[in-house]
């Protein structure tokens, strides 16, 4: 269940120019959380900006109860939170949001991450590690400097594989034409896609696993204002029925959604 947790600040630090990764200890939060799942961050004490800005799980240590989040500074919000230090307290909402689905039976896990879909994509890798899965990971971005979380997930039993689209690191091209290749050593029913990225990234996994027939779910961050199904602020299209456009919102249906369910066509 969603609560409001007061979250002391352990660590904040810089990964790369643009990225942090933060630490809160969040004992009942770090249970709870599923890989997907969100949280929604008060990142400043008085009124601007107004609304929390949503971040998914990165990391849980549910021994430690701490709870990891990695983000990209972009604007006002995740500016004040790139200054936040231990001895700051956060107020979190979450987690929130509808959580990766287990691998069908005996599905080898292909987990896909651009730039900072990668922070989903660790917690996913992390937990299924546990639970003694062998995932894949393909990670992209737009060159070496910005590949983010490498040393995390150097630290997991999983099966790495880099691309970058201007071939300084690993594959050259988008992770999406890695994702192409490597889905050719693989019967359709024996894998079990989940990714995280931009959303023309995953309009492109939506193409290549409906072309492959391949069983997939996928991640959307996009722009959230309540975060919480109240203001429709985050709505995107299904399908459409002979009734016409149907939409789903993604912090209350999602933001995970199997790639059958959206038109991110449209
Ligand atoms: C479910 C969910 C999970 C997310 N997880 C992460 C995460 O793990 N790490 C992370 O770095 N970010 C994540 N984001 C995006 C993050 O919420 C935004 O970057 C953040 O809200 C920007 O706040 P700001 O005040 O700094 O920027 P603002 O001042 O609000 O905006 C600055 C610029 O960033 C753009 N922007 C704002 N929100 C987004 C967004 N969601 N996607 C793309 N561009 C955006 C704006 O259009 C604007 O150009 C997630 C978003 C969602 C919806
Ligand atoms: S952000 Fe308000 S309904 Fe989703």
């Amino acid at each position: 269940m969603p609560a409001l947790h007061s979250c002391p600040v352990v660590s904040n630090e810089q990964v790369t120019a643009q990225v942090f990764r933060l630490t809160v200890r969040a004992p009942r939060l770090a249970t709870e959380a599923a890989p997907g799942q969100f949280v929604n961050v008060k990142v400043w004490e008085g009124p601007v900006p107004l609304w929390r800005r949503p971040f998914s799980v990165y990391s849980v240590d549910r021994d430690a109860g701490l709870v990891g989040l990695l983000f990209a500074v972009r604007g006002t919000g995740t500016r004040l939170l790139a200054g936040a230090t231990p001895g700051d307290t956060l107020d979190v909402l979450g987690p929130l949001g509808r959580a990766f689905a287990p691998p069908p039976e005996e599905r080898q896990p292909l987990l896909v991450a651009g730039g900072l879909g990668v922070a989903p994509v660790h917690f996913l890798a992390q937990e299924m590690s546990a639970q003694g899965l062998h995932p894949m990971v393909l990670l992209g971005a737009r060159d070496a400097a910005a590949l983010c979380a490498l040393d995390d997930l150097a630290r997991l039993p999983v099966v790495l594989h880099l691309a970058t689209e201007d071939g300084s690191r690993g594959f050259k091209g988008p992770v999406t034409e890695l994702l192409a290749t490597v889905l050719t050593d693989f019967h359709h029913n024996g894998v079990a896609v989940y990714a995280c990225g931009p959303v023309g990234m995953l309009r492109e996994v939506t193409r290549i696993c409906t072309a492959k027939r391949v069983w997939g779910q996928i991640c959307l961050e996009t722009l959230m204002a309540c975060g919480i199904g109240a203001c429709m602020g985050c709505a995107v299209p299904t399908h459409a029925t002979s009734a016409g456009p149907n939409y789903k919102l993604v912090c209350k249906d999602g933001p995970v959604f199997d790639v059958r369910e959206l038109d991110l066509e449209r």
